[in-house]
């Protein structure tokens, strides 16, 4: 749905560009059409994030993004998600040591890394961040790029 509100936001954008440029200038028509190509993208991320999802995440964090309490930690308002958005792309890469206190219970397995591109990493976090009424925004590859990816 968000991004469905982006293209339309996009495609406001480009009308009133369109309208108040002249036409014949090329220059002016170039930025919003990259503009639209980066939305494309953006949708194409997020089914590549459900299809990550359904294979890898869903047999520890449940259909519903709910986990298990006490072995799997909920996605649905998690804290650590929604605020630390490159710690959740890092630790899908990396995977996580385990030993954290949620919502005062403790989860002492530790999450095996799950992905091994960024591309992925970013896609399945965007999809996270936008279920199961998370309203978490979204992430690009540009906040992934300080991120190291552990050797395998
Ligand atoms: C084998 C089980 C398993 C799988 C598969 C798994 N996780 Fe996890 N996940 C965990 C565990 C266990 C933790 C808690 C780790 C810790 O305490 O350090 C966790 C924690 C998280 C957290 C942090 C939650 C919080 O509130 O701190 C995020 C985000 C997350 N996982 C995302 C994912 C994504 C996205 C996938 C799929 C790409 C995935 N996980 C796949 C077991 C799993």
């Amino acid at each position: 749905m968000r991004t469905i509100l982006s293209i339309f936001a996009f495609a406001g954008m480009t009308l009133s560009i369109y309208s108040c440029g002249g036409s014949s200038e090329p220059k002016k028509t170039e930025a919003p059409v990259k503009e639209e190509v980066a939305v494309v993208v953006t949708q194409e991320s997020n089914e590549l994030g459900k299809k990550i999802y359904n294979e890898k995440c869903i047999v520890c964090h449940m259909a519903n993004g709910e986990g298990i309490p006490g072995a799997f930690p909920s996605l649905v308002g998690s804290e650590y998600l929604l605020t630390n958005k490159v710690g959740a792309i890092a630790q899908t890469l990396n995977g996580a040591p385990g030993g954290s206190t949620i919502k005062g219970i403790v989860y002492n397995a530790p999450m095996p890394p799950q992905v091994d591109t960024k591309e992925e990493a970013v896609a399945v976090i965007n999809f996270v961040l936008n279920e199961w009424g998370n309203n978490g925004g979204t992430v690009t590859l540009e906040d992934a790029k300080d991120i190291v990816i552990n050797p395998r």
